[in-house]
């Protein structure tokens, strides 16, 4: 019999190697189709009697339907969270205060796939990052500052420290459930009880967590989450039993806030707008720190207050940077946000994605050069490519003014001290960023550099025990840490 010839097998590379879709699933979800308000340890029906839906930015379809709470509402979680301050919490000893904190991390950890598939449904972000992020960072702030409610002690030590009251604190929409996390569990902890309002777009993982807060036996009242929008914000602000105002969210609202308690004796953090530098030097290992561009300013869709949303690199190697830039900006996935390839997911909300597609159309007017990757994205939802802009100069808007969008704005220096100048030259002061192989260029730069937070050859890097906060327009305060203990205590001396 004739030997068959045997055929040969050749590896095809012209074929397209794009990921097959991995979406998450959906099924162990469970969402109600309407949501009431959390108030002393049950869900209460708005006496406003109003509701308003949250959609989903990446389909634009309804999600469910959640109360807004009016006047009156704000006043019963209030009064709620002032008589649980007075009866309960503030005469319970610190070791049973730090259990129930306990409770609740350990209930995210369990529920953890659930609450990341609803943050990616209600506000748009990646399953990467709700899973690997937000989830997570979540639960680690309330262990951490369980951790604190029996030390109380040692927040001053030789003075006594105690509790303010009740706190109103108020949330945005970019990193839903940490930023509740971030606000209730240092001021729980501290013997403090709160009122928390999540941001109008995002409310679904806040009522998630008042339902873990529910089923963890904490002391009704000592936790009230209210929905609505600006303007229940407002009436917390306006509040005259409320204690405290910790707010996260635009500079234009945090002014207001300002003006609203200026001559009370309420306090107040306030965590603000940003613009931050990410400075690349040529002695930087250029390839890392192309990774931490793209992490800096394509996180969350750069709904991040303290992106690296103003690139700064060294004329020297520029060239080099910008091209990698755009090469590695091609590969960037942006669409469904439920599916685990996806890098961008959808922008949060049809008023952000307008007011970025406004951006654009200035930083071009302006005489900028607008370069976008050339990806497909979805024709249904609120989706936007990666984009940077070169040729800007100091006092282009785009430059100037936080976008909170996937778009870059790229400058070159040739000095350290021209770049310590350049990166200063903002009304912003949140965060910034420095890549250099000089352990002593980096201390030289972030010594000088005006910000609350600055990364070395790494950037975006969170942790509950350290603070975080800006000055100048990008706010007042700290949260994290201990530092995040003092703004909810009142220190005798
Ligand atoms: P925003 O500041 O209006 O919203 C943040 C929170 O404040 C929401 O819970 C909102 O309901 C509440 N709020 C609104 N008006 C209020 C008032 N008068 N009194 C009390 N509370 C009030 O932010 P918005 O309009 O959603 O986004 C606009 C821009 O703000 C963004 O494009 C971005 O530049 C910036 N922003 C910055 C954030 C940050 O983390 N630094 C977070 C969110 C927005
Ligand atoms: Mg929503």
């Amino acid at each position: 019999m004739a030997k068959k010839k045997k055929k040969e097998v050749k590896v095809n590379f012209n074929t397209s190697w794009e990921y097959a879709p991995a979406p998450e699933s959906k099924d162990h979800v469970r969402l109600k189709d309407r949501y009431d308000l959390f108030i002393n340890g049950k869900f209460t029906a708005p006496v406003s009697g109003k509701y308003f839906d949250t959609i989903n930015p990446a389909t634009e379809k309804k999600i469910a339907e959640v109360a807004e709470a009016g006047t009156d509402d704000v006043q019963l979680a209030v009064k709620a969270a002032r008589n649980s301050y007075e009866h309960t919490w503030s005469k319970m000893p610190a070791r049973e205060r730090s259990k129930y904190i306990y409770r609740i991390a350990r209930a995210i950890q369990e529920r953890a796939r659930e609450f990341a598939v609803i943050e990616s449904m209600d506000g748009g972000k990646p399953i990467r990052e709700s899973r690997d992020v937000d989830v997570p960072l979540a639960a680690a702030h309330f262990f951490y500052y369980a951790g604190w409610a029996d030390k109380m002690d040692y927040v001053a030590p030789g003075k006594k420290v105690h509790a303010l009251g009740v706190a109103g604190q108020i949330i945005p929409w970019n990193f839903p459930l940490l930023m509740a996390a971030w606000k209730i569990a240092p001021a729980i902890a501290s013997g403090n009880t709160v009122v928390l309002k999540p941001a109008e777009t995002t409310p679904l993982t806040a009522l998630k967590l008042a339902e873990i807060i529910q089923e963890s036996g904490l002391p009704d009242g000592v936790v009230n989450i209210i929905t609505g929008a600006g303007a229940t914000g407002a009436a917390m602000v306006h509040h005259p039993d409320i204690n405290k105002i910790a707010f996260t969210g635009s500079t234009d609202v945090g002014k207001i806030i300002q003006r609203a308690i200026a001559g009370t004796q309420k306090k107040y953090t306030l965590e603000l707008g940003g613009k931050a530098a990410n400075i690349i030097f040529e002695d930087a290992a250029i390839d890392q720190a192309v990774e931490g561009i793209i992490n800096g300013i394509f996180f969350n869709q750069g709904h991040v207050c303290c992106a690296g949303s103003r690139l700064f690199v060294q004329e020297s190697v520029s060239d080099i940077v910008i091209r990698k830039l755009k090469d590695r900006m091609e590969t960037l996935i942006v669409g469904d946000p439920l599916d685990k390839n996806t890098d961008i997911g959808a922008i949060n909300s049809k008023d952000q994605l307008d007011k970025i597609k406004q951006y654009v159309k200035i930083g071009v007017n302006e005489g900028g050069d607008c370069y976008q990757s050339s990806c497909a994205i979805p024709s249904k939802g609120y989706f936007f490519r990666p984009t940077l802009f070169t040729n800007v100069s100091q006092s282009s808007r785009v430059v100037q003014e936080e976008i909170f969008g996937p778009v870059l704005a790229v400058q070159t220096f040739r000095t350290v001290e021209e770049v310590i100048e350049k990166a200063n030259n903002i009304p912003y002061g949140l965060s910034g960023g420095v890549w250099t192989d000089k352990g002593s260029k980096i201390f030289k730069v972030t010594s000088q550099l005006r910000a609350g937070v600055i990364w070395a050859n790494t950037y975006n890097k969170f942790d509950p025990t350290s603070p975080f906060g800006g000055y100048k327009e990008s706010g007042m305060g700290r949260e994290g840490g201990l530092h995040g203990v003092l703004p909810y205590v009142e220190i005798e001396n």
